[in-house]
Order: structure tokens, then C-alpha cells, then sequence
């Protein structure tokens, strides 16, 4: 039995239809008030069969701060999927996000030792991954670095990930991939990169030359499958299709919405007026910063991240970013 956590999330919901199209039991949590309608929606991107692949997924009420809800849902468990955890770069949820990403993945190892379950797949992120200089190629050996990586986000995904090690120690196979910039239909206004094609469609009006590494949710989950069937096990594998510009991203999303490309350069002053005035306006409104202290430094910054370990390892070929554009551009439109 196959249990998911974050299966309500882009990622998940994406794991969860993969995983429907060859398995009978699968389990998933989800929270009282979690959106099981936009992972139906997701299945029925991809499937005219979408309602009996979605009832295949046996749904558990379980959140995983909570030891006690959680260990019902491991009831005949062998396999878990770890794709939960809290994604903020406000300075303001590093206490939740350490309860979420740390603890939370404490939980989940703690009871993956108890219920003797087989393996586990954590879904971190390259936030873990130090940061090379001078345009190096980045890849799974280079080691964190606490200096220069101390931002809340990257700091819980990384405590996360030493949690997933100490199950390794204790018997349990483990595999970690670590995506860049996840792209993939759906969750439209969940403030993730799906708010992304939301924003450039209605009119976003900036870019920024920084470079990341960008990845298809459908190679995220395809991936994890097969590492999950596979007999590697614990090692940690970057995924990443290619490391492209802001610009080129929300360029292309633009020309395949035939909408008009995003015309303002946001310079680093820009910027850094940015997150100071976003900053004031949240403590009024309440409301999440669109731009963080974080967030302002890292849209300008260019890595180049090397996803050789993991196309070696299961011959795989990951989708070009032009063509995972191209795939959610239609989605969306329909
Ligand atoms: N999105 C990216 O570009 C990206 C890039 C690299 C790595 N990642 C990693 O990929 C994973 C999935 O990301 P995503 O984009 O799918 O995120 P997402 O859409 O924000 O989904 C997050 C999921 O985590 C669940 N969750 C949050 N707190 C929980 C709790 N206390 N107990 C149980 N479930 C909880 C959410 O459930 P509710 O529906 O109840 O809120 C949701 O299912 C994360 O681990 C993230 O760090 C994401």
C-alpha cells in the first residue's frame, strides 16, 4: 500500500493521477480544509476516466504536525511519498514552516521506522543545494553551506532532508529529489507557480534577467516513480530540465497566450524598494507579501543547476521548458 502526503498540492495531485493510471492502493491525507476539487480537476486535465481513477485514491483525514491522525493513515503502509510542507519566503512563517517541514517530516520518518515501511521519497527542493559562484554548474555535492543559505525556507527543507537521512540509518530506503522551479496545471491561485500563468495571463508587467532551473511537475512525478521502483536508494537526485531566465520564461508564456510580453526590466534598486514597501503594506493589510527580502535578491541572482546524476541513473530524458510552456499554456486556456 502507497501512502502520498501533499497529494491536495501541484505536486501531489500530479503523483496521485500517475500513480491511479497503475496502482489500486493508494492512500492519501489530506486536511479538513484542503481542496479536494482542484486534485479532481488536475485528473481531469489528463483523463476522460478522471472520476474512477480519483475514486481510486482512498482519502485520510490526517495533518502531519499531528503524530496521532498521521499514524492511522500508515495502517499497511509499505511505500510513502513525502510531498508536503509549507513554501513561504515571508520571514513570518519560519516558526510554522520549521513545525511543517521539520517536525512534520519528523513524523513521517519516525513512523516509516515503526511500521517497518520499505522506502520513502521525499520531495526537497534545490533551495538545500549550496549555491555555486561564478556561473559553476551545481550539482548534488555541493554541500550546504550555513552562511550563505539562511533563509527560512531553505533551512526547513534542509532540516527536513536530515530527517530523511536518519530513517536511512535506521533501515528505511529513502530517495530525495530535489526539483528546481516546478511547472504544471493547475492550482491557478494557490500563490505557487501555477499563480504564474494566472498573472501573465491577466497582464504581469515585469521580468527580471536572474536564472533558475525550471522543471515539469509530469517529469517531478514521473521520477519519483521510477526511483521509488527502482532499486537505488539513498541518494538524492537534482531534477531539473534546463536553467532559463525569468525573462525567457514569462516571455514564452506570454507569446503562447498571445498576450503582451512583460515590459518592465526590474532593476536590484527596484527591487529593494519593493520588498520594504511590500513589507510595510503586509504589516497593515495582513496580507502575504508579494516580494520578500528573500524573494527581491533571488529573482536577480543566475544559478545553473546539473541534472546529469539523475539522467544517468534511470536513462531518463527530462521535457524542454518551451514544451512544458506550451502544454500548460492549453490547459489553462481550456
Ligand atoms: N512548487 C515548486 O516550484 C517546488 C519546487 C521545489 C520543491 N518543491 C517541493 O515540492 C513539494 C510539493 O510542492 P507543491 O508545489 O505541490 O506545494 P503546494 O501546492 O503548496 O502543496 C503543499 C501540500 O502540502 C500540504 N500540507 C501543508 N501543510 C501540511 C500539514 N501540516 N499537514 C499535511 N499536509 C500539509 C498541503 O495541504 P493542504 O491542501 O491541506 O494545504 C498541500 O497538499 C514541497 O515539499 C515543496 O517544498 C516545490
Amino acid at each position: 500500500m502507497i501512502l502520498v502526503t501533499g497529494g491536495t498540492g501541484l505536486v501531489g495531485a500530479h503523483l496521485l493521477y500517475h500513480l491511479s493510471l497503475e496502482n489500486d492502493s493508494v492512500k492519501a491525507i489530506h486536511r479538513k480544509n484542503s481542496d479536494l476539487q482542484a486534485v479532481k480537476n488536475v485528473f481531469s486535465y489528463y483523463s476522460e476516466d478522471f472520476e474512477a481513477l480519483f475514486k481510486k485514491i482512498e482519502w485520510i483525514e490526517a495533518d502531519i504536525t499531528d503524530i496521532f491522525l498521521l499514524e492511522k493513515a500508515f495502517e499497511n503502509v509499505t511505500e510513502v511519498y513525502h510531498s508536503a510542507a509549507l513554501i513561504s519566503f515571508n520571514p513570518k512563517d519560519y516558526k510554522v514552516m520549521r513545525k511543517v517541514n521539520i517536525e512534520g517530516t519528523s513524523n513521517i520518518v519516525n513512523l516509516c521506522i515503526d511500521k517497518k515501511v520499505k522506502k520513502l521519497c521525499f520531495v526537497s527542493s534545490i533551495a538545500t543545494i549550496e549555491k555555486a559562484v561564478n556561473n559553476k554548474i551545481i550539482d548534488e555535492d555541493c554541500e550546504w553551506n550555513t552562511e550563505s543559505n539562511n533563509y527560512g525556507y531553505a533551512i526547513t527543507k534542509y532540516g527536513a532532508e536530515m530527517e530523511v537521512w536518519r530513517a536511512s540509518q535506521e533501515g528505511v530506503e529513502v530517495v530525495i529529489v530535489n526539483p528546481g522551479v516546478i511547472l504544471g496545471a493547475g492550482f491557478w491561485n494557490n500563490g505557487g507557480p501555477g499563480e504564474l500563468f494566472t498573472k501573465i495571463y491577466n497582464g504581469l508587467k515585469f521580468y527580471t534577467e536572474g536564472v533558475t532551473a525550471f522543471v515539469s511537475v509530469t517529469d517531478v512525478v514521473k521520477t519519483m516513480i521510477q526511483l521509488m521502483n527502482s532499486n537505488l536508494k539513498n541518494e538524492r537526485y537534482i531534477l531539473v530540465s534546463e536553467n532559463v531566465s525569468f525573462k525567457e520564461v514569462f516571455f514564452k508564456i506570454a507569446d503562447d497566450f498571445g498576450k503582451k510580453r512583460p515590459s518592465i526590466k526590474v532593476t536590484k534598486l527596484m527591487s529593494s524598494i519593493g520588498w520594504r514597501l511590500e513589507k510595510i503594506k503586509s504589516s497593515l493589510t495582513g496580507k502575504q507579501p508579494v516580494l520578500t527580502k528573500q524573494s527581491s535578491k533571488s529573482i536577480h541572482q543566475k544559478y545553473f543547476y546539473s541534472s546529469e546524476k539523475i539522467e544517468k541513473a534511470l536513462d531518463f530524458k527530462f521535457e524542454p521548458v518551451s514544451e512544458t510552456i506550451k502544454n500548460v499554456c492549453e490547459l489553462y486556456k481550456r
